[in-house]
């Protein structure tokens, strides 16, 4: 018997449908071949369904077949493992028995059918051998009847099969509903542990977090305390160094203290012996004490009577100091060439030919049209002498030395007169105060070119200081006045300045009598630098008369005038001396005729009260009854200072610009004439 191919060799079972077509089965027997053909059709859905291929299925539904054939291991496999889990399901035998059908499904697929032969083809037989065709044909017949019945067999057992199929597909669905509830169960679960996990992860990684900022923290606080360590450890090592240190010091100053202790007590055996020795000398010293206090009162009792015998030797002299003045003369004149100016040097300045061959002469070389001397040149020589003669290089320290005693005299109490004369611009103002533009007399920077004036100020004040111990007690009494066109001006007093307020002398001075006036600031003072403000105020409010006029300064006579009063309280002696320091106007004369207003008036003024003060001189001289003082103000206001009772002394300024000679030669002529009188012996006015 033949075996009815594998389901898997589908191309045999195709060739057999084409014998069925192609002439085993012609027309005649169609009809057995339709009655079987119901049968074969009905089974077509089963066989479809197994997963046989038939003629004209697609390539597509083969491969399903395929799977089919594999789903159906699968679907043991998982019937296996469904029977496992049945048992869990609570699935009867008889569904388990279904699912283990596929076994004999698949011996069944493989080969059990009934197998189906089909003869050979015979030779075709001749027309004619009706017989053998006949033959034939019942031999293709009882083939086509086997072949049906084993198609019906086939037909039973795929039935048999669909049926087993249908109730594994089922157990399957029913295996696969179990599945997904298991899934959905298993995905629920998962979920759920996923979630639970999710939440732990969190929850853990907090805490990681949290482990790991505790950690960060530790390490830090770990390093911290290792540098603290590390620190405590060098701190303890230096400790231990420092302590070892001290305490090697400690006992080394030990050994030393142990050495001075005993170097000490030698020492304090010495001292014990010394104070001894020294209360030794005490006693002895004490018995001196008494000794030399009983020397010392015999000395303060010396001292005493050499302090009376001091005081007389101080009136002597000043009695001797009065005679020398006297025998001096007691009026006098110095002489004082002006050193060219930087200005005038500049400008080539021609120089006076003036000489000082000794300190009391001075001569002058007249070049020009003046006479005709031995070598043919024009030449006239003046010869003049005085008491001093300061040629130009002469300082202001110099100066003063020569007057000096002078100013000593207004202290003892004598009226001294100092005069500058001499024309504009010969170094009255700056012999007599300085240079014009000083303002602080107590600066510093000037001190070398101070002039009389501030020079005079400082040594009265001090004499007065050193007067004081000897029992004299001073009061001084400044006034600054100018005489401007014959009226009187306190320089002191702005308002005089200006002219709102007239000074008038309201009491002439007669013998021993200050002449006194009216609106005039009386300024005590005490002091050198009080002067000072003074003169400053003086020069401040000059200024401010300059301006009315152009060569002010020039056309007026300044009179500085100290008056100084002294006290002794141990002789009670009383003494009154005035210094006056004038700075005359300028000696220049000025032209009546070409002069008109105020030019001609200031001219009258000046040439009257200059000659006026040579005619007082002159007076005095010839010790005339009559001494003209009231003819000018200049006069009446130093009455008292000029002649019998007073000393003076006048400076003649000159200029050494060859073009003022004739005035420098003027000047020098009236000096002379002055130098020649002999105007009395100075009185000390004691009171
Ligand atoms: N001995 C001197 N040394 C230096 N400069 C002088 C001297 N005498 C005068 N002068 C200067 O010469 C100028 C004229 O002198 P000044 O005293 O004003 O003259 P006067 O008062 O006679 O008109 C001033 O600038 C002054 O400082
Ligand atoms: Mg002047």
């Amino acid at each position: 018997m033949s075996r009815i191919p594998a389901p898997s060799s589908l191309q045999k079972q195709e060739k057999n449908k084409q014998v069925f077509e192609n002439g085993a089965f012609s027309k005649p027997f169609a009809p057995s071949i339709q009655k079987a053909a119901p049968t074969i059709k009905r089974t077509v859905p089963a066989v479809q369904r197994a997963g046989i291929k038939r003629p004209g299925e697609s390539q597509v539904a083969l491969s399903e077949k395929k799977q089919r054939i594999n789903i159906g291991v699968t679907v043991r496999r998982n019937v296996e493992n469904s029977h496992n889990l049945a048992k869990v399901a609570g699935f009867s035998e008889k569904a388990k028995r279904a699912a283990l059908q596929p076994i004999a499904e698949s011996a069944l697929m493989r080969g059990s059918m009934p197998a189906i032969s089909v003869s050979k083809s015979k030779p075709k037989r001749p027309a004619w051998d009706l017989k053998g065709r006949i033959q034939d044909m019942e031999e293709n017949f009882q083939s086509a009847q086997q072949i049906n019945s084993t198609l019906n067999d086939q037909l039973i057992a795929y039935n048999q099969r669909i049926l087993a199929l249908e109730e594994a597909n089922t157990l399957l669905h029913k295996d696969v509903e179990i599945k997904a509830s298991q899934s959905e169960v298993a995905s629920s679960q998962a979920s759920n542990l996923e979630k639970q996990l999710r939440e732990k992860t969190e929850d853990f990684e907090k805490k990681l977090k949290g482990k790991d900022d505790a950690i960060y923290k530790l390490k830090e606080k770990n390093s911290e305390l290792s540098n603290e360590l590390s620190t405590l450890r060098s701190d303890y090592e230096n400790l231990q160094n420092t302590h070892q240190q001290e305490t090697s010091s400690l006992k080394s100053s030990i050994t030393c203290l142990i050495c001075s202790k005993s170097g000490l007590q030698a020492e304090l055996d010495a001292t014990k012996l010394l104070v001894e020795s020294l209360q030794e000398e005490i006693k002895q010293l004490t018995k001196m004490k008494s000794d030399t206090e009983f020397e010392n009162k015999n000395l303060l009792k010396n001292v005493g009577n050499l302090e009376s015998k001091l005081l007389a030797e101080e009136s002597t002299r000043r009695k001797l100091h009065n005679v020398i003045q006297e025998l001096k003369g007691n009026i006098r004149v110095f002489c004082r060439v002006r050193p060219p100016l930087p200005d005038e040097i500049k400008n080539g300045i021609q120089l006076a030919n003036i000489t000082t061959p000794d300190n009391k002469i001075i001569e002058i070389n007249q070049m020009g049209d003046v006479g005709m001397n031995d070598s043919g040149k024009a030449q006239k020589k003046y010869e003049f002498s005085f008491d001093a003669v300061f040629p130009p290089s002469a300082f202001q320290q110099e100066v003063f030395e020569e007057i000096s005693q002078l100013v000593q005299s207004a202290i003892d109490g004598y009226n001294v007169c100092i005069f500058a004369y001499g024309q504009t611009g010969s170094g009255k103002t700056y012999t007599m105060e300085g240079p014009e533009n000083i303002i602080d007399f107590a600066s510093s920077d000037y001190e070398s070119h101070l002039g009389m004036i501030p020079r005079s100020v400082q040594k009265i004040f001090k004499c007065i200081q050193n007067l004081e111990p000897r029992g004299w007690k001073y009061r001084v009494e400044a006034f600054f006045l100018e005489i401007y066109n014959e009226r009187i001006q306190d320089l002191l007093n702005s308002d005089s300045v200006s002219g709102n307020a007239k000074c008038e002398i309201i009491k002439s001075a007669g013998k021993g009598n200050d002449c006194l006036l009216s609106n005039v600031t009386t300024s005590t003072v005490s002091c050198a630098e009080e002067v000072y403000n003074l003169l400053k105020k003086a020069r401040i409010n000059r200024a401010v008369a300059a301006t009315k006029c152009n060569e002010y300064s020039s056309r007026s006579h300044y009179v500085f005038q100290l008056k100084i009063y002294g006290e002794n309280s141990l002789t009670d002696e009383k003494c009154e001396g005035i210094l006056n320091l004038v700075d005359l106007a300028g000696s220049e004369r000025v032209k009546d005729s070409g002069s008109a207003g105020d030019r001609l008036t200031e001219a009258k003024a000046i040439n009257k009260s200059l000659s006026n003060l040579g005619k007082v001189i002159m007076s005095l001289s010839k010790k005339e009854n009559h001494i003209p003082y009231r003819d000018s103000k200049l006069t009446h206001l130093l009455a008292n200072s000029l002649g019998g009772n007073s000393k003076t002394l006048m400076f003649v300024n000159i200029s050494p610009d060859n073009e003022n000679l004739s005035e420098t030669i003027n000047s020098l002529r009236f000096a002379t004439k002055v130098n020649q009188c002999n105007i009395g012996t100075a009185q000390k006015r004691v009171k």
